[in-house]
């Protein structure tokens, strides 16, 4: 059965297209919109092809496949979004990108339409303080690869209201995601832990401590990881790392959070990790 609220994804790149494809496949009413006409054509067939691969694990039935696509329109005009209840931002992680875009949400949305942003560690107040709604603005942090991944971290800040954050916990259990709920805080919960972890293993290589590997391996053994810090940071992409502990560094205006000269250095030479082909490792 359809669900009541309708819900805008606004950005279809990495996590905008995951987001989208959860809500479908709990049958929320989905528009993705993004200004990039062939990024949203790009969007919906890797929408299909991970479809196509729940097939094969028989997470979802052949026949299922093409009502979730029917759930997700798409559209590069933010003037669609009028009608919806709930719009989640996924655009780039650029403070002054994300404010001028609600700000235009703002004068486009109905006064009852909340605002979610899915921003890995720019202040949630900061952005609600620049908007009519501030009691609207929720921060929904979901986790990549979203089809995959359980967990969602939802931010209120002092001003979103109770009733906002409820309907985003239920929105949340009803996509089949786990809600954790904190306060707004650089770098929230996750990515205050995980990302001085990841500059620490950079200061290990930097400093020859140990070989890549040996920092890869001695965390994966040792420490029951799924994966080592140097490969997740090519995996989250190097740029994001550096622009996450700049937040921290700048937030708390701490030197525990300074990022490693070789995580800055490796950015300004265009290494960003796995989508450029090199980070600390290669790929093809
Ligand atoms: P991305 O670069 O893959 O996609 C961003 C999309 O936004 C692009 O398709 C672009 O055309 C579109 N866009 C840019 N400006 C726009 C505008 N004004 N209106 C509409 N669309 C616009 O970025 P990604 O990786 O999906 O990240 C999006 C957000 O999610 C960022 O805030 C990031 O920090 C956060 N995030 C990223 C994670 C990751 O592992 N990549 C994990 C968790 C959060």
């Amino acid at each position: 059965m359809k669900h009541n609220t309708k819900i805008a994804v606004i950005g279809s790149g990495t996590m905008g297209n995951g987001i989208a494809h959860v809500l479908a496949q709990a049958n929320f009413d989905t528009l993705l919109v993004d200004i990039n006409k062939n990024q949203l054509i790009k969007a919906m067939e890797v929408i299909e092809k991970n479809l196509e691969r729940q097939i094969k694990k028989n997470i979802i039935f052949i026949k299922d496949k093409d009502n979730i696509l029917r759930n997700i329109k798409t559209s590069d005009n933010m003037d669609d979004c009028k009608e919806i209840d709930l719009v989640i931002e996924a655009i780039p992680e650029k403070y002054e990108l994300k404010v001028s875009l609600f700000k235009k949400l703002d004068n486009i949305c109905k006064s009852s339409t909340i605002f979610a942003s899915n921003t890995s560690s720019i202040s949630i107040s900061n952005l609600g303080n620049q908007t009519n709604r501030p009691d609207k603005m929720i921060g929904m942090h979901f986790m990549n690869p979203v089809p995959i991944m359980k967990l969602v971290e939802i931010i209120n800040t002092i001003h979103t209201s109770n009733l906002t954050t409820n309907k985003i916990v239920d929105i949340t259990k009803k996509i089949n995601k786990i809600p954790i709920q904190c306060n707004d805080y650089p770098g929230f919960v996750s990515n205050r832990i995980l990302m001085p972890m990841i500059n620490e293993a950079i200061f290990c290589l930097e400093q020859n401590v140990a070989k890549k590997e040996a920092i890869d391996e001695i965390m994966k053994l040792g420490m029951s990881h799924p994966m080592g810090p140097l490969q997740l940071a090519d995996f989250i992409g190097l740029d994001v790392c550096l622009d996450i502990m700049e937040v921290l560094w700048i937030g708390f205006n701490d030197s525990k959070y300074r990022p490693c000269t070789l995580l800055k250095t490796m950015v300004s030479s265009g290494l960003l990790g796995k989508k450029t082909g090199r980070g600390f490792y290669s790929y093809d």
